[in-house]
């Protein structure tokens, strides 16, 4: 990484909590530069590396003061949190708060006015970042339900600026949206884009009510589409508009990278070491309770128990990247998770052969890609997710059309993936039947099935879903 010379203004500018990589402090009292967690990480990165862009986002270390640096054809400015900053704003607001409130009140939402104080400080300081490293006329994109004030308060330091804002997780229904305290306030600052993107059109269609509910502004009356017809509101002398627009993955770049004998070798060699199962059913997941790790593990269960599925024939795979790890309700979803393994493996496990292979883990892409490519069943199933992007990364890795995918309807890529099983996850008795579907698939069937969703996810890439949001915003971009 080069941390030479101090980068220029620049002309495209994306604000995000995080930094494409979060640094990490080793036992040793050594540090290095790692890739962040998440979905949004995934999807912008690519992207905005192949455009020189300049990203501000939090390095993922409190209380350090980190110069702006280049990466790669990406500069990079880092905005400070102190430790107490990173439990109000980070974990309090937007992950003990908003997280839980915009993804159904699946865990009750805590409302405490200390912590929307430190959102409203950190907003601010981010949006003083990007005012301060934007060209003039330069086009920035806020992310995330971590920095809903920005686009609000970028305009008040900078008119001259294009801004374009996108939610990567749900936007709630009304009701749920009107027990939070600080709502009007949310509007307003979201109102402060040019363009505020959701993944589905549902989320748009609910944002639009709220500006006029809490806004009083009077938004546009017909039906928001994917893509098209966004929703219009006029704010003063400004037109803000609102739309959907599906989020994806780099899909040629994974394929390409599942065909290469490297990955081929990599998948045998883990079979292998496997002990060679029947099948292979896989989860991989930020350890976050939006998830439905527990639903997937209680339907396994269920199904040894009931003898329809063998340990000596099914093997399941979790992948659980530590995320969160002090917010009270990750903490109690943790023990909870691997008292399940421990109970399920006690029960069907034998010695050198546990029914559930459970990794606290990150894994690197290539180990990723393996595990896709080995898995027979990928099973994904969220009681509520904006998106979900490993789905769309295990069908764009399955190039020889082998594998099914259980997805729960509660995901956004539901809309897109409907030649997966879909599944209720409130339904257990349903994830049972579609677990023992896709396990029983018929070869001819299975491969109809992957061909669908792999045209879906091929045609539909991050550089697609990219493209749209910035030609919507005005700043389209050049070839
Ligand atoms: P979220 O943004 O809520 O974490 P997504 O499914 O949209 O959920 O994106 C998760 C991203 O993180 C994907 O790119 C996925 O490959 C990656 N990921 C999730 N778990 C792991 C893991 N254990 N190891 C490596 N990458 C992971
Ligand atoms: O898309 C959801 C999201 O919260 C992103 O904003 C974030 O990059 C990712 O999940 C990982 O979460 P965190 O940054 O809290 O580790």
């Amino acid at each position: 990484m080069d941390k030479g010379s101090k980068p220029n203004r620049a002309d495209f500018v994306v604000v995000a909590n995080r930094l494409p990589v979060d640094l990490e402090r080793l036992d040793d009292g050594t540090e290095r530069w790692k890739h962040s967690p998440g979905g949004l990480v995934t999807a912008l990165e690519p992207f905005l590396r192949a455009r020189r862009g300049a990203w501000v986002g939090w390095p993922g270390v409190a209380d350090i003061d980190v110069e702006p640096f280049a990466d790669d054809g990406l500069q990079l400015h880092p905005v400070r949190l102190s430790a107490a900053e990173f439990a109000e704003y980070y974990e309090g607001f937007s992950n003990a708060t908003l997280w839980p409130l915009y993804h159904d009140v699946v865990v009750p939402p805590v409302f405490d006015r200390s912590w929307w104080h430190a959102y409203q400080r950190v907003n601010r300081r981010f949006a003083e970042a990007a005012a301060e490293v934007s060209a003039e006329g330069a086009t920035v994109w806020v992310q995330d339900y971590q920095l809903q004030l920005v686009p609000a308060m970028l305009r008040e330091l900078r008119p001259d600026l294009r801004i374009g804002f996108f939610l990567h997780i749900p936007f709630p229904p009304v009701e749920l949206f009107m027990q939070l305290p600080w709502r009007t306030e949310i509007v307003r600052g979201l109102l402060g884009a040019d363009l505020v993107g959701f993944h589905r059109p549902g989320g748009a269609q609910n944002f639009l009510w709220l500006a006029r509910r809490l806004a009083g502004f009077e938004p546009s009356r017909g039906q928001v589409g994917v893509r098209s017809r966004p929703g219009v509101v006029q704010v003063g002398d400004r037109t803000v508009r609102v739309g959907a627009f599906p989020i994806s993955i780099a899909s040629a770049e994974l394929d390409r990278l599942a065909r290469t004998k490297e990955i081929q070798q990599r998948v045998k060699s883990l079979r292998a070491e496997l002990g060679n199962p029947r099948k292979i059913l896989l989860g991989v997941d930020r350890l976050d309770y939006t998830k439905g790790i527990d639903v997937r593990l209680h339907a396994f269960h269920e199904l040894l128990a009931e003898g329809k599925v063998k340990a000596e024939d099914v093997t399941m795979i979790q992948i659980a990247t530590p995320s969160r790890e002090r917010v009270e309700h990750y903490k109690q979803m943790r023990e909870d998770i691997e008292r399940e393994v421990g109970r399920i493996n006690g029960e069907f496990g034998r010695v050198g052969h546990p029914a559930v292979h459970y990794l606290h883990t990150s894994v690197d892409r290539k180990d990723l890609v393996s595990f896709y490519c080995a898995a027979d069943v990928m099973v994904v199933t969220p009681v509520r997710d904006g998106m979900n992007l490993v789905c769309k990364e295990y069908v764009a890795c399955r190039h020889d059309l082998g594998g099914a995918l259980v997805l729960s309807e509660f995901a956004g890529a539901a809309a897109e993936l409907t030649s997966s099983f879909l599944v209720n996850p409130h339904n257990l008795d349903g994830v049972k039947d579609a677990l023992l579907a896709a396990l029983d698939i018929d070869e001819a069937e299975g491969r109809r099935r992957m061909r669908a969703l792999r045209r879906q996810v091929l045609t539909h890439d991050v550089d697609r879903w990219a493209r749209s949001f910035l030609e919507a915003l005005g700043t389209p971009l050049a070839e």
